[in-house]
């Protein structure tokens, strides 16, 4: 089996390559990363000399490199990951989210049908329903919920699901979709709330609390949302949506609050800062369909995963630390220079 994982040297992405690689060790693993500010080569490390595994560093909105990769590697699978993924960015600068999450789709999508890939599977977000009220804690999101996106990113993955959607139908592309919650654990960019407020804790720094911290995300440790994937590419239907969420709400104030207990830093750190633009209230998924269909249950509970998350970024200074200086993008740099004596490492 020759699995193609784009956005690979991202969060997710190498989560879920580390979690196959345990899982499936027969199976051949290629990267597609562009190495954005957000892609870490270092993370890649513990498998790049691996015999089945290769690293290609192209961009997914490329469709000459995707078809050239994808005539030679003849994929049985292809995962994809990449895709901006900060809100707080696309607020700043949408066009980028465009480029990559709706036109980037598309592209894989074009080659995945000209090579007959057995299946894509889109990783999208519980964002691409909106949010939700506070005060009506009954109400959480279904695969039959209406698309309603806030931010340009939600709106940007919102219009990739319904191409993948009418990708399925018009074509016939044998494509799956997952919608996930806030994912939290090792190697998250430490521009998101966990590992930001984290990190700015102990180096006593102030923690900006966007409005009042009441928001409230469902947050699932990143191995559950591996084996959930895992889950849908071997038994999901295609043509199929799968809600992926831990039944875990948190404000986060809550989380903000118990980094600083853990971390025996005081509470005095916490600064309230200006809200998020259209910042959304609240994130509940249904998972119902998960555990039903393919049997698939969250096993991290939160006050586990986040003392094994605390301790990740405890024994890995070094990997976040090159990343708040800026080191790791030279290590880019100096890799793809001599990448083709690299095994593993590969450019298209
Ligand atoms: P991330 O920002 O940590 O990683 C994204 C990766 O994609 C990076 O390695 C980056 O270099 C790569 N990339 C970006 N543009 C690319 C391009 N044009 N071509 C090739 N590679 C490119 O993101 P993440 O948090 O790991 O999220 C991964 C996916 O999961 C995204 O699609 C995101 O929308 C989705 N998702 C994330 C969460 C979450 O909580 N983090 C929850 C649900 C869904
Ligand atoms: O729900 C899934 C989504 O979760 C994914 O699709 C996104 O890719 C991922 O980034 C995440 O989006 P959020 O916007 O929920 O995550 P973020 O970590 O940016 O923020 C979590 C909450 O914390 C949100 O309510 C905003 C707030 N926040 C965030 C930061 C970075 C703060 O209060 N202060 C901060 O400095």
């Amino acid at each position: 089996m020759t699995v193609v994982v784009t956005g690979g040297a991202g969060f997710i992405g190498s989560n879920f390559i580390f979690y196959m690689r345990d899982r499936h060790p027969g199976y051949r693993i290629i990267c597609v990363d562009s190495l954005t500010y957000a892609g870490n080569l270092s993370t890649l490390e513990p498998v790049m000399n691996h015999p089945g595994f290769r690293f290609v560093r192209a961009s997914i909105t490329d469709s000459a490199a995707m078809e050239r990769l994808f005539a030679e590697e003849k994929p049985d699978i292809v995962v994809n990951f990449a895709a901006e993924s900060h809100v707080d960015r696309s607020i700043e600068n949408p066009s980028v989210f465009l480029e990559t999450n709706v036109l980037g789709t598309q592209v894989l999508m074009d080659a995945c049908r000209k090579s007959g890939v057995g299946r894509f599977h889109q990783v999208s977000t519980d964002e691409v329903y909106g949010d939700l009220p506070l005060d009506r804690p009954e109400l959480f999101f279904t695969e039959a919920t209406p698309l309603h996106a806030s931010s340009p990113y939600s709106a940007s993955k919102a219009a990739a699901d319904l191409l993948v959607l009418a990708y399925h139908r018009t074509f016939g592309l044998p494509a799956t979709i997952s919608r996930c919650s806030n994912n939290y654990g090792p190697y998250q960019f430490p521009e998101k709330l966990i590992p930001l407020m984290l990190i700015n804790a102990l180096e006593e720094k102030a923690l900006p609390v966007y409005g009042t911290g009441e928001n409230v995300r469902d947050w699932l440790y990143v191995e559950d949302h591996c084996c959930a994937i895992d889950r849908i590419l071997h038994d999901g239907r295609v043509g199929e949506t799968y809600n992926i969420g831990g039944h875990n709400e948190m404000k986060n104030i809550e989380i903000v609050k118990l980094i600083c207990k853990e971390l025996g830093k005081p509470e005095s750190l916490i600064s309230f800062v200006e809200d998020r633009k259209g910042h959304d209230m609240r994130y509940a998924i249904d998972p119902a369909k998960m555990q039903k269909e393919l049997g698939w249950l969250p096993q991290t509970k939160f006050s586990e995963g986040i003392l094994k998350t605390i301790r990740w970024y405890l024994e890995h200074r070094a990997w976040w630390e090159a990343i708040r200086n800026g080191e790791y993008q030279g290590m880019i740099q100096e890799e793809c220079a001599g990448g083709q004596e690299r095994e593993g490492f590969d450019g298209v």
